[in-house]
């Protein structure tokens, strides 16, 4: 049967890790209903904005279309918001408030902004420049250990996966560091942060556990992980001077945050930079070796590195899309939407969007200009732009002079999710000869 509007689909987790991005499903929309009523048997409905410019007024009016509202997340029926998941058995136990959103992402206006600000100043490309020779450094070792095993894998016959081998281990480094997690740590909040992508690590889940209850015991060991942290903040006072002791001993609208606000900020750092950019890496390497006359283009120029990364990040658009709550009636592109309605913006489609992008389905590293919305815009614009990049800068720098000598030693596996997009898993080998 062919695609229809009646038919297409854009909200099935298992889709998008059977088909990945529901590319042609964009295009229709795009072409034929921007602002679509997207109306389903197991998804309440929400308007699905598929088009450049579209996206981009819907995110230039955080006062219309608020994330406070009920829905942020593709879900459906049924299924919780996972961010709010497993917030209230936690939260109860602790006295928490209910009614608090999990973080900032859930906040508008002025909150939102006062929260922000508590964070943004150690994301500032400043500071990132202030990193990046220490990114470089550890993505070097983490390269140069991954081609070890790569060897010693092809010796035997074996491939090994590019997502946890490598694209994993930089993002998870980077933000521990800017937080001031002990690195013996590190392999801890990688573990629980890859099962709360549903990936566990050998031996994680408990005999007849199920993966959604060792999903939110995860969740569990990693708030009360951040729980600890924020106690002996507190208790150490702020002298110390890292950013977790600047979180919590900073006031915001004259008042210190309470151990449910921290520890619903931290989370989020940790969390919103990883499987993102890990996503972004993974398929830029695969769209590299798909292109093999951009990568010998990149290799031969490396000063092509910093347009590169832009058009990787176009290209692998890792955030599918965010909702939001409708709070008066707006005509959006000549259709009205109502109050208390759900939009969402579909950021991967804005970046194939052919009236902004000549060819949008050619990876180009030399695009230019390259305004994709990758990162969002406006009031929620991503906190760790300059994070990502640095980060992928660094990877890529990394394992360009080996890139030539790796191959796909098979389809890989992609993630089971309509929010954060991307491989799970992408075995790679070295080339013989
Ligand atoms: C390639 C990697 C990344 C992608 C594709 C990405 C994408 C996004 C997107 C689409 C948004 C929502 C924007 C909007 O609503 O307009 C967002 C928000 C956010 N991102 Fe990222 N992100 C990435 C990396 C990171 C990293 C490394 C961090 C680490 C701190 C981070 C932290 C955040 C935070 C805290 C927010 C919420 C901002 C707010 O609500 O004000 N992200 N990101």
């Amino acid at each position: 049967m062919g695609l229809s509007l009646d038919t297409l689909d854009i909200h099935h987790p298992d889709d998008y890790a059977a088909h990945g991005f529901p590319w042609a499903a964009w295009d229709l929309l795009r072409r034929e209903a921007p602002v679509f009523y997207y109306e389903r048997d197991d998804i309440e409905p929400f308007w699905a904005v598929t088009r450049y410019d579209d996206v981009m007024t819907v995110s230039n009016h955080p006062d219309v279309f608020i994330n406070g509202g009920p829905r942020l997340r593709l879900a459906l029926k049924g299924q919780p918001e996972i961010a709010r998941a497993g917030l209230d058995r936690f939260g109860a136990a602790r006295g928490w408030d209910p009614d608090e959103p999990p973080d900032l992402v859930f906040m508008d206006n002025p909150r939102h902004r006062r929260m922000r600000r508590l964070a943004s100043w150690a994301f500032t490309q400043g500071a990132m420049r202030r990193m990046q020779q220490h990114f470089q450094a550890l993505a070097e070792d983490f390269t140069r250990d991954f081609m070890a095993d790569l060897k010693a894998a092809a010796a035997r016959g074996e491939s090994r996966d590019l997502v946890q081998g490598l694209a994993a281990k930089l993002p998870l480094a980077a933000i521990g560091e800017i937080l001031g997690l002990p690195p013996g740590d590190w392999q801890r909040v990688l573990v629980w942060s890859n099962a709360l992508l549903g990936e566990f690590a050998p031996g994680y889940r408990h005999p007849g556990e199920s993966r959604g209850a060792a999903g939110y015991r995860s969740m569990d060991e990693f708030r009360g992980y951040l729980e600890a942290l924020v106690q002996e903040s507190r208790a150490a006072g702020a002298a110390r001077g890292g950013f977790i002791d600047h979180l919590v001993h900073t006031p915001v609208h004259g008042a210190l945050l309470s151990d449910q606000q921290l520890i619903g900020y931290l989370f989020l750092l940790v969390a919103a930079g990883n499987d993102t950019t890990r996503n972004a890496f993974s398929g830029g390497v695969a769209a590299l070796l798909e292109h093999p006359e951009q990568l010998a283009r990149l290799q031969a120029e490396p000063a092509l590195l910093p347009d590169a990364v832009e058009e990787i990040l176009r290209w692998t658009s890792p955030v599918g899309s965010f909702l939001r709550t409708v709070t008066r009636d707006f005509v959006l592109n000549g259709v009205t939407l109502r109050e208390a309605d759900t939009v969402g913006v579909f950021y991967p489609s804005a970046n194939r969007d052919e009236r902004v992008f000549a060819n949008p389905y050619r990876f180009d590293i030399t695009r230019r200009p390259n305004p994709h919305l990758t990162f969002g815009f406006g009031a929620h614009f991503c906190l760790g732009t300059n994070l990502a990049r640095a980060e992928l800068a660094a990877s890529l720098a990394a394992l360009l002079p080996h890139l030539h000598r790796l191959e796909r030693a098979g389809p890989g596996e992609r993630m089971a999710q309509t929010h954060v997009l991307g491989y799970s898993h992408l075995p790679m080998r070295l080339r013989a000869g």
